[in-house]
């Protein structure tokens, strides 16, 4: 199943407010998470918690294969002061207290933040008020984390960016050598089939066109699952009873968000299903069955009146820029294909459920 929804559509209230004091017995045993038999990958996840965000941190904190260095917040879906706090939050729901979060940017390196909370309710977290957060963010500030961990482990650390991409460029301004350091860059954003924001924009890449145009010119190899895919994968009534039949804390807590979420949806009448973007973003790193991709040069548009944030995939034979107003300049050149990027251009839906459903069942 797959929908094309304007963001407009999907204008939400608060949502249902549910509390689940009365859960957070914190001496209770959780389920343990079973060990990879290879090493696991580091990664940093820069998020902005955002209601398929905190399905994305809970695969991702479940899964063996990874080894989560660090949560960066940004502001995106909800301003960073609820960013922050779901983050926190988050890692507490999935009992990884162990992984250091870092506040980071409130606002687009130059422009004023556009929020999606029509979509994630205004907390977020579909309308579902979880506790405060009993822990606190590391004082260090987002983009110096990720500067000092990738110079920590260099070549080691990928970056999972399902946020607007703020963060990310802030670390690379901070220490351009970044760039020589990130093997791989696992994001969620764009699309080369129309945007949800704008005709012509994903959200991610909308908010902050220019650090998306920054991260893209810096030379680090980039998996990009945009659109194309994500609006594949499509949290059905089917899918979500199967993730309520689920017993344990995080599938819980997963449960009654999406629920929350649908149940909005349905008050607002557009009879839509939630779409689950950022998880497919990291179940790039998890089962490589599930996207396919194709080489493609991914340029980001900064300048347009209506297209900024657009993502425009060149394929050998293109010619990049547009003709010079009457004589100001040469011809553009067809250039040489560069690609610097893979792009999801195809996924197995079902197999992306299987996989995410099985792997939120831990806690206690
Ligand atoms: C992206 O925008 C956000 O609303 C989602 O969390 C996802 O990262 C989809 O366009
Ligand atoms: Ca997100």
């Amino acid at each position: 199943m797959s929908i094309r929804l304007n963001r407009r559509q999907f204008t939400l209230g608060c949502g249902a407010t549910v509390t689940v004091a009365g859960l957070w017995n914190r001496t209770r045993l959780w389920a343990a998470i079973p060990e990879s038999p290879i090493k696991p990958r580091r990664i940093i996840i820069d998020t902005d918690p955002g209601v398929d965000d905190a399905f994305a941190l809970m695969l991702a904190l479940g899964s063996p294969e990874l080894k989560v260095e660090a949560i960066t917040a940004v502001a995106g879906n909800v301003p960073l002061e609820l960013t922050l706090p779901n983050a926190l939050r988050l890692r507490e729901i999935c009992g990884r207290n162990d992984v250091p979060v870092a506040g980071g940017a409130a606002s687009p390196l130059l422009r004023k933040l556009v929020t999606a909370s029509y979509a994630h309710g205004e907390n977020g977290l579909g309308g579902v008020e979880f506790p405060a957060p009993v822990t606190k963010p590391v004082e260090e500030k987002a983009a110096d984390l990720i500067v000092r961990l990738v110079r920590q482990h260099p070549g080691e650390i990928t970056l999972v960016p399902i946020g607007p991409l703020t963060n990310i460029a802030l670390a690379l301004r901070a220490a351009p050598e970044l760039a020589e350091m990130v093997p791989q860059i696992v994001l969620m954003g764009g699309s080369l089939s129309g945007g949800n924001e704008t005709p012509s924009a994903e959200f991610n890449f909308y908010v902050d066109p220019e650090a998306a145009a920054m991260v893209f010119d810096s030379g680090i190899p980039i998996m990009m699952v945009g659109l194309d895919v994500t609006e594949k994968v499509v949290l059905t009534e089917e899918r979500l009873r199967r993730l309520e039949a689920n017993t344990k804390r995080v599938s819980r807590a997963a449960a009654r968000i999406a629920r929350s979420l649908v149940e909005t949806y349905r008050k607002k009448g557009h009879g839509e299903w939630p779409v689950l973007h950022d998880p497919l973003a990291v179940s790039a790193l998890l089962d490589p069955a599930i996207l396919t991709f194709e080489d493609y040069h991914v340029e980001i548009e900064t300048a347009g009146t209506f297209t900024a944030g657009e993502s425009v995939g060149f394929k050998p034979g293109y010619r990049r820029l547009s003709a010079c107003i009457q004589n100001a300049g040469p011809e553009p050149p067809v250039e040489e294909f560069r690609p610097n990027c893979k792009v999801a251009k195809a996924v197995d839906a079902p197999r992306f459920f299987d996989l995410l459903i099985s792997r939120l069942e831990y806690g206690v």
